[in-house]
């Protein structure tokens, strides 16, 4: 597949703002986070043009391996729905890397203070050196990467979002049923990998309880920090 650098807005706006009622967008999420927690640097592997983040966040670093994705999210047409639709006063920092994001190196490690994984495969465990200590993974569970981050102790949870609403995890009632198959097992590092090829309808190992996206937080490697990120700001 090819983008096209003079199709780009077209491509976002029928994938990400009309497609589906905007389903997929998730603009509302990156408002609530946002104003949770704050984030200033943000980078978003697996993002081919879904440049909403950029109409939040003032800082945005996209990576992406679509062969000509890197000039399409560069793209004038782009810039200008940006600059017209953000939420910020100032003007949108946007960089584009095209290439895998595996390998990834044209940042700095450390310097993120939030990592988005939608739909694109591990990110929390191939990309979470790029967040500071103590900084934010925006998650989905479509490619499981939210069930990844779960099973990983270096993320906590901190917030499930779901219904246009960000609900604190320590808030959220039954909190011991998130991560859980719906006979109650409470899923492991195991499970995780034997399911990551397949797709989620076919999955062995169903979750009860599905948020829209999650938020956790990278262990911010001080002793007595109790992971609780909401309103840390950044
Ligand atoms: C299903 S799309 C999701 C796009 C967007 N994140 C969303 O939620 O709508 C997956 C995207 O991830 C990209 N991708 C998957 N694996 C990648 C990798 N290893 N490096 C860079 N991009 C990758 C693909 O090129 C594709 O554009």
């Amino acid at each position: 597949m090819t983008l096209r650098r003079d199709d780009s807005l077209a491509a976002y706006l029928y994938s990400y703002r009309d497609k589906d009622g905007g389903r997929q967008d998730l603009l509302w999420a990156f408002r609530l986070v946002a104003g949770g927690v704050g984030c200033r640097r943000v980078l978003y592997p697996g993002s081919y043009v879904h440049i909403t983040p950029s109409l939040v966040f003032p800082e945005v670093c996209y990576v992406d391996s679509v062969k000509g994705v890197g000039a399409a999210l560069a793209a004038p047409a782009l810039a200008e729905y940006v600059d017209g639709h953000k939420d910020y006063c100032g003007d949108a920092v946007i960089r584009c890397w095209e290439g895998d994001y595996r390998g990834f190196g044209g940042e700095p490690a450390g310097s993120f203070d939030l990592l988005i994984s939608l739909n694109a495969g591990f990110i929390s465990q191939h990309c979470g050196h790029f967040l500071k200590p103590g900084g934010f993974l925006l998650v989905n569970n479509e490619h499981y990467d939210a069930a990844r981050a779960w099973v990983d102790s270096r993320y906590q949870l901190v917030a499930a979002l779901e219904d246009g609403a960000l609900n604190p995890a320590d808030a959220l009632s039954g909190n011991s049923t998130w991560f859980r198959t719906a006979k109650g097992e409470v899923l492991t590092l195991a499970m995780v990998e034997s399911d990551a090829e397949r797709p989620p309808s076919k999955a062995r190992f169903r979750l009860a309880r599905e948020a829209e996206a999650y938020l956790f937080r990278l262990d911010s490697g001080v002793r007595g920090d109790d992971g609780d990120g909401l309103m840390a700001g950044a």
